[in-house]
């Protein structure tokens, strides 16, 4: 008797096995649509990003919820006045069944409003943007990265807390920029600090001397600062060249120092900077993640490819309570919802306007490293402001 129920369910187990392989292969492969930047100034993100999500798909033996992937590929340049036009490319020309971009705020933007209008669902693995987790959040899009308002509110803290009283700041002039500087002033200020002036320069432009010989003049107590990429590589060795960091101490969120230090090199010597992520967190799951990065590429992970990589696992979450069927929106979302997303830079959430809840990093650059000093900031949650769902 017994035998015969055991050899029931495994029959039932082997059907349902069977259904779902079918449905899988009715469903075809999942097209997952890459819109990054693939040139210009944040070039280097946008590789780092694909490497770590396809890194990932390896790792679930080239599928994500048991559906094998197409990829399609757009390079948006960072440039917002053609992201509606990419974006569409993917949505409507390609009929995509997923999104995944960008690394640009502004660019983001346009996506999420895109995302929106169609249901298409979208993961943004960079792109701090503010509001695609405030006023623009919606049940399919996701963020598998942070806010602006996150690493820069952290340092602002930190800052306080070292006792500094005034602060200038120094970005690009575009929303991750302005947000990154009122995130950090929100946190300075609190802490009794004081913002004397927020200067900034067109994105993507690099001409820094005229404002680095106005805070040269203004000596505040330290310096904040919102670049990446290519543009973080010139600032600090312009601000270390004009000998402003003997005095001054520069602080920003970690984009400023995260795969750039081979090229800064002496220039970013101990800096602090605060971010989701870290060098020497040392934790099994990490260290397991930076072995198999080096391996399958031959260069050392940054915050960009863990963002990739996680990216990865939340559409698997997602498409694992689906069985592959990602038109399941709400399933979809509730799932990724109520996960812990085990991260190389530590476990995760991403609460209900689905951005990381997370913990922040002190790091301070020591050699080609951003290592890690402390956790700044515990569990920190994006206020979400504006953000209705
Ligand atoms: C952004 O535009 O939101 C952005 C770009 C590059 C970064 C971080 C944020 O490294």
């Amino acid at each position: 008797m017994t035998t015969r129920i055991a050899a029931r369910t495994t029959l039932t187990a082997l059907a349902l096995a069977c259904v779902a392989t079918l449905a899988n292969a009715q469903q075809g492969k999942l097209k997952v649509g890459l819109m990054l930047p693939f040139s210009g100034t944040y070039a280097a993100l946008g590789v780092a990003i694909e490497n770590g999500f396809k890194l990932n798909v390896e790792e679930h033996g080239g599928k994500l919820g048991g559906r094998e992937i197409e990829y399609i590929k757009v390079d948006d340049e960072s440039d917002p006045a053609k992201a509606t036009d990419n974006v569409n490319k993917l949505i409507k020309r390609d009929n995509v069944d997923v999104i995944i971009g960008t690394v640009h705020s502004g660019v983001a933007m346009a996506m999420a409003k895109a995302a929106k209008e169609s249901g298409t669902v979208l993961i943004v693995p960079n792109a701090g943007a503010d509001a695609v987790t405030g006023p623009m959040c919606a049940p399919n899009i996701f963020r598998s990265s942070f806010s602006n308002w996150q690493p820069a509110y952290a340092m602002g803290e930190v800052a306080a807390k070292q006792g500094k009283k005034t602060a200038m700041t120094i970005t690009w002039k575009y929303a991750a920029g302005d947000e990154s500087v009122a995130g950090f002033k929100e946190g300075f200020e609190k802490g009794g600090g004081k913002v004397l002036k927020q200067l900034t320069v067109p994105f993507p432009n690099v001409e820094f001397q005229a404002l680095l010989t106005e805070i040269a003049a203004a000596k505040p107590d330290a310096v904040y600062s919102f670049f990446a990429g290519g543009g973080a590589v010139k600032f600090v060795k312009d601000y270390a060249a004009a000998g402003l960091n003997k005095n001054i101490p520069l602080y920003g969120p970690g984009f400023l120092t995260d795969g750039t230090l081979d090229a800064q090199g002496e220039s970013a010597q101990g800096m602090l900077t605060t971010l989701h992520y870290a060098d020497g967190l040392n934790t099994p799951r990490d260290n397991k993640f930076r072995t198999e990065y080096a391996k399958m590429f031959k260069l050392q992970p940054d915050v960009y490819a863990v963002q990739g990589y996680d990216a990865a696992q939340m559409l698997a979450i997602g498409l694992g309570a689906t069985k592959g069927d990602i038109s399941k929106k709400a399933e979809f979302a509730a799932a990724i919802e109520k996960a812990k997303i085990d991260s190389p830079r530590g476990t995760f959430t991403v609460g209900k306007s689905h951005n990381p809840v997370q913990d922040i990093y002190l790091r301070k650059v020591e050699g080609k490293e951003n290592k890690v000093v402390n956790v700044a900031v515990k569990g920190l949650a994006d206020p979400a402001r504006g953000c209705r769902m």
